[in-house]
């Protein structure tokens, strides 16, 4: 056990009761799942306690609906939730204000952004656990092999999967594909659109004034040219891929492009990785000249159930695994992004995952899905947005009507943009 584990688990250890079972509920994508129970058993060894994690769907869309289930039931099951940075508007209602259990210096360490997202009418919902914002990985070896920079531009990017797949096709590396990405109709989708859009100057979908602005010339321009892909530069596939199944394609070495958030780095990295030292990651490119490089705000936080009979325990173990030691560990262990602004001068971590220092840029600006505007009803916003792109993408429907009738939709949920 290294010196700083100590030193985290004997100051948890203050605070925590001891002899009781806490129960997270703490993702299952890529290493979730042992990533959490490394930190939630550090914590339960030098607490006294123990923990239980349970097991929740991969797509986020489902643990949200497992998650409200629990919650209409008010049922006691589980103590602590992972919550994505979308949630806090439609889960605030259910956890505990832990705003009472952190200091001012505790809260300071966060990025501001994100504290004020986990903030819902002055209640701290959650504790910032680590930030995600969608990167674009590459084939360095290949690139090279064909004399290609890494792309400037989406358009680029589509010209360049096409080139090597078409080339190494014909060299006999029959299973090559170019763009892999999330196209399935699911939360994933919703973060792919908002980046094509907002790389294509469309806006966020929803303005910060409630506004519905998704059907604008360069929105449409976006979602045909994201259209264009399927078929050409990305597989029919991807229509139906999620994270874990880009990241499948991509890490046997069977793509030369893919979108995807920071864990893919550390899998990519991994000792028996196919791809290992083949990898560049970089900020998704503009959409042309005058459009931006940009990528969307993900992350996950923790937060303690209002119906938790073991709160004060539970409180204890979200604190221990937000801490800096916890997330310097995952940040070296399985590259999560940090939220807390002094590890990004970590040399460790910086050493680990370059990107995460060259990047810097791209974490600090990157895109917000309109949750915060849409509150309750963000869910309802993002299924319709993920249903009109998948249809524009499969080719059921052109992108201008599906943006048409989308916003007629979201006009009709919104109550005419009041929300
Ligand atoms: C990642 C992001 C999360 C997002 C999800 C979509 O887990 O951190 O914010 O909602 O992907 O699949």
């Amino acid at each position: 056990m290294r010196w700083w584990v100590s030193i985290a688990a004997l100051l948890a250890a203050a605070d925590a009761p001891a002899g009781v079972e806490v129960v997270i509920a703490c993702g299952s994508q890529g290493d979730d799942q042992v990533s959490c129970q490394t930190g939630a058993e550090a914590w339960a060894k030098s607490t006294g306690n123990t923990v239980k994690l349970v097991a929740v769907p991969t797509d986020s869309g489902q643990q949200l609906t497992q998650f409200q289930q629990l919650f209409a039931a008010q049922s006691s099951d589980v103590d602590v939730f992972r919550l994505d940075i979308v949630w806090p508007g439609m889960v605030a209602g259910h956890m505990v204000d832990l705003k009472p259990h952190v200091t001012d210096a505790e809260l300071k360490q966060y990025f501001d952004p994100i504290v004020q997202a986990v903030t819902v009418d002055a209640k701290l919902v959650a504790l910032p656990w680590f930030t995600d914002a969608g990167l674009l990985y590459y084939r360095k070896d290949l690139l090279e092999k064909y004399g290609q920079k890494p792309p400037a531009t989406w358009q680029e990017l589509a010209a360049t999967a096409k080139l090597i797949r078409e080339q190494e096709r014909a060299a006999g590396n029959k299973r090559l594909v170019g763009f892999v990405f999330q196209g399935k109709a699911y939360e994933g989708l919703t973060c792919n659109a908002l980046e094509w859009i907002d790389a294509f100057g469309g806006g966020t979908v929803v303005a910060d004034d409630g506004r519905i602005t998704v059907n604008n010339p360069k929105a449409v321009a976006a979602i045909e040219f994201a259209a264009s892909l399927i078929g050409g530069a990305s597989p029919k596939g991807v229509l139906n891929y999620d994270e874990e199944s880009a990241r499948g394609a991509f890490q046997s070495a069977q793509a030369v492009f893919m979108r995807n958030w920071p864990y893919a780095w550390a899998k990519a990295q991994n000792a028996d990785s196919l791809i290992k030292d083949k990898v560049g990651v970089m900020a998704l490119p503009p959409g042309g000249p005058d459009g931006k490089s940009t990528g969307a705000l993900g992350g996950w936080n923790l937060g303690v159930s209002r119906y938790s009979k073991q709160q004060e325990a539970a409180i204890s173990l979200v604190k221990y695994l937000t801490g800096p030691q916890e997330q310097k560990r995952r940040a070296l262990e399985y590259a999560a992004n940090p939220t807390i602004a002094a590890l990004y001068q970590d040399a460790d971590i910086l050493k680990a995952n370059p990107f995460m220092g060259t990047l810097s840029k791209t974490f600090a600006n990157a895109v917000a899905r309109p949750s915060k505007r849409t509150g309750r009803k963000y869910n309802q916003v993002s299924a319709e947005l993920q249903s009109a792109v998948h249809a524009a993408l499969a080719g059921t429907e052109q992108a201008g009507p599906a943006l048409q009738k989308l916003t007629e939709k979201l006009e009709k949920i919104s109550n005419g943009g009041k929300w």
